[in-house]
């Protein structure tokens, strides 16, 4: 189940990821220009009537249908980039990672809250939201680590110690999920994991921090489509991802 809080949250990542494709196609691509701005003009409207409304009863089933359409898009650009036919100064992986966000959305707006749910389960369904929440963190580092103009070695050497840690992190959920998975237990490990996560996503948002006021000042060198608003939708994502860990650890 979600609330405005997440429905805020969710547009606003939307908004952001349409945003990216449109600060990054080549101007030869005006198709593409034109229906990434559209998408981000529609998430950015949805943000606004969301925060206007006490109900997304009016909302729900426009946003549902554009969120569809989104996403079958960006599948669209992924396979362009696969086959080498689009122009985009974005990776496939970074469009295949706004899928995956876009998919997360999804199953919010549309998986209703089990009737019934055994420990064992819940446990299971949060430990894999933990490691994609681990592995989203990761591949900001390590985007981060790319756009960094190659001077810029200090910060470059920082955001692939935050990669590497965070996919040990990652490593070590997957390792303790089968070992609750075997066991049936819920606490003691996956505490620790959970306490272990919110530390590492903290101390990167720091670093975004400090990288993005950095940017803003324009006293870090760095591919020209990286502006200050990468850095705090990261930021954005791992203080949710943060404040959701404590839900399931409450
Ligand atoms: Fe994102
Ligand atoms: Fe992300």
């Amino acid at each position: 189940m979600y609330n405005k809080e997440d429905l805020l949250f969710w547009t606003g990542i939307m908004r952001d990821h349409a945003n990216f494709q449109v600060d990054t196609l080549a101007p030869k691509e005006h198709a593409f220009i034109e229906k990434s701005t559209y998408f981000m003009e529609l998430f950015k409207q949805f943000n606004l009537e969301i925060q206007n409304s006490d109900s997304i009863k009016k909302t729900y089933p426009k946003l549902l249908n554009g969120l569809k359409c989104f996403i079958d898009y960006k599948r669209g650009i992924l396979a362009n980039q696969l086959q080498c036919t689009i122009a985009i100064n974005l990776p496939p992986n970074n469009i295949n990672h706004q899928i995956i966000e876009a998919n997360q959305f999804m199953m919010l707006l549309t998986t209703p809250a089990p009737k019934h749910m055994d420990a064992n389960m819940k446990t299971m369904m949060y430990t894999e939201q933990l490691k994609q929440w681990i592995s989203d963190t990761a591949f900001h580092a390590s985007l981060l680590s790319a756009v960094l103009d190659p001077v810029e070695e200090m910060q470059i050497q920082q955001a692939m110690g935050f990669k590497m840690n965070l996919q040990k992190l990652y490593i070590k959920a997957s390792e303790v999920q089968i070992m609750l998975m075997h066991t049936g237990l819920a606490d003691g490990a996956l505490l620790q994991l959970s306490n272990e996560s919110i530390l590492m996503m903290t101390e990167f948002i720091l670093f975004c921090e400090k990288i993005k006021e950095l940017r803003q000042a324009c006293k870090i060198l760095a591919q020209g489509t990286f502006t200050p608003l990468v850095p705090d939708h990261f930021i954005r994502e791992q203080q949710h991802w943060i404040e959701k860990i404590k839900e399931n650890i409450k």
